[in-house]
This record gives C-alpha cells, structure tokens and sequence, in this order.
C-alpha cells in the first residue's frame, strides 16, 4: 500500500476550543453588530479571519524568544536577521518594522506624495489605504482572468502588461513612484504570479524609469507555486527561486506574520542606499531606532528562523497542501470557489453562492455570518464593505469579486477542522435558496470602514 502524505511535524502544545451552540452564536453575533472583528476570539471554534500573526511558532522560534537580545541598539537577534534576509533575499539594505502596514508606512513616506500614480496587481487594502491616505492613487493592473472564480489559470495573480503599459504612458514616471507586485495576490484569492511575469514587469518598469517593488508578505508560498507550476522551476529549491524573484524588484515590505511565521513583525528591504537612508528617517520617526524597528530583539530572532522555516518545501507543502484539501473539498460539495485555490485561504464566491441576497446587502458579508452561526467558523469578507466608498463620490464601490475568504493559520489546524469547515458550507449550501436578505450598515468609519462598522440583519 502506499503511503498516504503527513504533516512532517508533529503538536508539543495545545490550545483547548470551546464548542459553542447555535443559540450562543446567534446571541454574540447580534451583540457583535454582525461584524465578525467584533467576536471574543473565545466566541469562535475555528478561527479563519487571518493567517496574519495566527501561526504556530517552531520549537526553535521559541528558542529564539529566550534567546532575544533586547539591547536598544546593535543587538545580536538584530544580525541574526539581517544575515538571514540578505542570504534569501539578496538585498543589501533592510529596516525592521512592527508589521506590513508600518513598512508601507515607512517606505511610503519617503517615495509617495500627492498626485502620485501607484500601478499593480490588487493593492493590499492597507497598501491602498496607506496611497490614498497621501492623495495618491493606486491602479489595479490585475490581469481578467483573476476575476472569473470557475476559470483555472496558474497564475492568477500576474499583472497586465497592457494595462500596466496603458498606466505608464498616460503619466510622467516622476509621477509614478514605484510599481507594486504583491506575491501572492492576497485580495485575488491568494493567487501567485509568475516568475515570467515578474520578469516582464520589472523589465517594463525598468524601460519605463520605475521602480518595481514587491509587497512580499506571502512570497514563499509564491514561490512554491512557481516551482510546481511553472517550467523549468521543477529542479529548483525554493530559496533558489525565491532569490530569482527578488532579483528582479529594487525593494520589498514585509508583512512577517505571513510566510515568517511570527505573531508580530514586518521589515523593509531595499537595494539603494540613498532611499534606505531616507526611509531610515521615517523608521526612527515611527517605528523605533534602526535595530529595532518596533519590535523586541527576541521578535527579531523568531523571525529570522521563521524565514528559514517557511522557505522550506516540505513546510510549503503541508501548508499549501491543506488549503488545498479544503478547497477540493468544497470543489466537490459543488460550492464555488476561486479556482485554484490560493496559497494561504480559500475564497468562496459569495456572489455566486447566496444569489437571491442584493448586492447592495453584502452577500459576502452575510454568508460570513451564516457560516459562523452554523458552525462557529469566523471567515472575513473581501468584498463590498472591503472595498469601501469612492473617496470621491462616497458611493459603494462594488468589486468585480464578492468573497468569503477562508484564511488558514500556518501549523495550526488539523485536516479534521477542514473537514467540519465543508460540512459547516455544506449545510448553508443545501438551504440557500431560502437565505434572500442580508445586512444593512447602522455605522460606519470614513475609511477602512470593515473593521468597525456595524450592521443589522434587514
Ligand atoms: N500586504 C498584504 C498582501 C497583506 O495581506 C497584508 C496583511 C499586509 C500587506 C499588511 O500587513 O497586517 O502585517 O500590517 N494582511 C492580513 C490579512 C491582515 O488578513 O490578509 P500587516
């Protein structure tokens, strides 16, 4: 008989769940205005808001927390992992940073300003958030084939080149700042692009005088997608590849709570010197001396090994393996999901799953809803409240996608969890002809209004 695949690591520590009924769920969700950031975590059985910091340390990061040196400047966790990040990464200069969202900060302050035209391929919302809060604008060169969930295409997260073109004719490149290739592409379904396209955009970019940049919170699962799904990476060992794609971008931020595998933590990487030490400004202003960055020197150290460890394939396979599972498992329940699925989440298509809910009563938002009070599942919505108001108009914008998104912590679950996730779907999937209205907005902020807004069912 052959041997069927298993997780090459095995639990140390457990973290009990509590199983809650339908009766409590329905109380705490109407307590929580219907919006799941809202919930005690203790309120939740299987928690799928974020693969974001929600990950499962190594007994080696671990180690690394006691090992911390804490020293204001100069401390060792601090060239621990700047040796590491130059290793993989082949970039000279790097700033830490508390997260992704102070990189951008960071980096940001020193390369965007008002008026300013930033392409690429399904900005991150706090990527947008952080250009838009600048009055600049970000354009989304995603190519079409992102958008329609049934159809399979390798590279779903690829970029453009057209459109990408069309953006760099129309404005002056000192209006364009930096180009952003986010690997994987989060907000399409955690989708990888090419090694190919990475080539061609950053050669592109480089015709047209800007600079290409990554927003590389996920790029060790992207690289996994290249080297089983694109020729001639098959041979190559993950770091190889990922070295090959940094190759070709002038700078990157980090989202560490992602392919790190750290609860906290995020980093600037940068190839020239004069724009590390104008970003080295902003990183002292916001988040700390340049050998801290916000965090603590043992958050430095875990990083460094988490680096290490998530660009390990046999990781990458267990990890990307069990999004998988899920997926194929819903695939065959008939719920339809973006194909294939991604490398962190899988997303449901909510436009398609609950079609007899308005648009304008937030499908996505409202099978999130459904799903927790069925099984104590906390997903999060990609759609509609996500994509907030035209700045402008201050309508709603409607996004070509309305998803639930699935997102699955790193060492965390067990196939088990997966498997009461599709039969949580499964149920709202068999009576979801019946489920016909959704949710209105009672109170809402001006911008990133999904985390706090509240709502009622209509
Ligand atoms: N870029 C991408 C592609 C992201 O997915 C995130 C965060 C960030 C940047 C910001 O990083 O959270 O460390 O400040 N994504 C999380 C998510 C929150 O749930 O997808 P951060």
């Amino acid at each position: 008989m052959e041997l069927p695949y298993a997780e090459p690591y095995k639990i140390k520590v457990i973290e009990p769940l509590y199983r809650s009924s339908r009766e409590e769920r329905e109380q705490w969700i109407k307590e929580a205005r219907y919006n799941l950031f809202n919930l005690k975590s203790e309120q939740v059985f299987i928690d799928l808001l974020t693969d974001s910091g929600t990950g499962a340390m190594s007994q080696y990061q671990w180690s690394e927390i006691m090992l911390g040196d804490e020293s204001y400047a100069g401390s060792t966790s601090f060239f621990k992992l700047k040796n590491v990040i130059t290793r993989l990464l082949d970039m000279p200069y790097f700033l830490p940073t508390h997260q992704g969202r102070a990189a951008e900060n960071v980096l940001f302050s020193a390369l965007i300003k008002e008026g300013d035209i930033v392409p690429g391929n399904s900005h991150f919302d706090t990527t947008k958030g952080h250009i838009e809060y600048r009055k600049a604008r970000a354009i989304d060169c995603t190519i079409d084939e992102a958008c329609n969930t049934a159809e399979f295409h390798p590279f779903k997260g690829n970029i453009d080149l057209g459109k990408l073109e069309e953006v760099f004719k129309k404005y002056p490149s000192d209006q364009i700042p930096l180009c952003i290739i986010t690997v994987t592409c989060n907000t399409s379904g955690g989708q990888p692009v090419s090694m190919e396209n990475i080539r061609e955009v950053s050669a592109l970019c480089k015709k047209y005088g800007v600079m290409p940049v990554f927003d590389a919170a996920r790029f060790a699962e992207n690289a996994y997608f290249i080297k089983i799904r694109e020729k001639g990476y098959e041979d190559k060992t993950i770091r190889e590849i990922v070295k090959e794609m940094f190759s070709y971008v002038d700078g990157a931020t980090m989202s560490s709570k992602k392919d790190a595998i750290v609860n906290i933590g995020g980093f600037i990487a940068l190839r020239d010197k004069s724009l590390f030490d104008k970003a080295s400004v902003f990183n002292i202003m916001y988040e700390g001396y340049l050998t801290y960055g916000g965090l603590a020197g043992r958050d430095l150290g875990a990083m460094a090994q988490g680096l290490m460890e998530g660009t390990e394939f046999d990781y990458l396979e267990a990890r990307i393996g069990q999004v998988a599972y899920l997926g194929e498992k819903l695939h065959q329940l008939g719920i339809p999901i973006q194909l294939p699925t991604g490398g962190h989440a899988v997303f449901v298509d909510a436009r398609k799953f609950l079609p007899n809910v308005p648009k304008e009563e937030y499908q996505a938002q409202t099978l999130a809803i459904e799903l927790y009070v069925e099984g104590g599942v906390r997903g999060v919505e990609i759609g509609t409240l996500l994509a907030d108001r035209n700045p402008v108009t201050r309508e709603n914008r409607y996004p070509q996608l309305e998803l639930l998104r699935l997102a699955i912590p790193r060492r965390v679950y067990t196939n088990n969890h997966m498997d009461y996730i599709a039969a949580a779907l499964k149920n709202i999937w068999d009576r979801r002809e019946s489920i016909n209205k959704g949710l209105k907005i009672t109170t809402e902020a001006p911008i990133m209004r999904h985390f706090t807004v509240e709502l009622e069912r209509v």
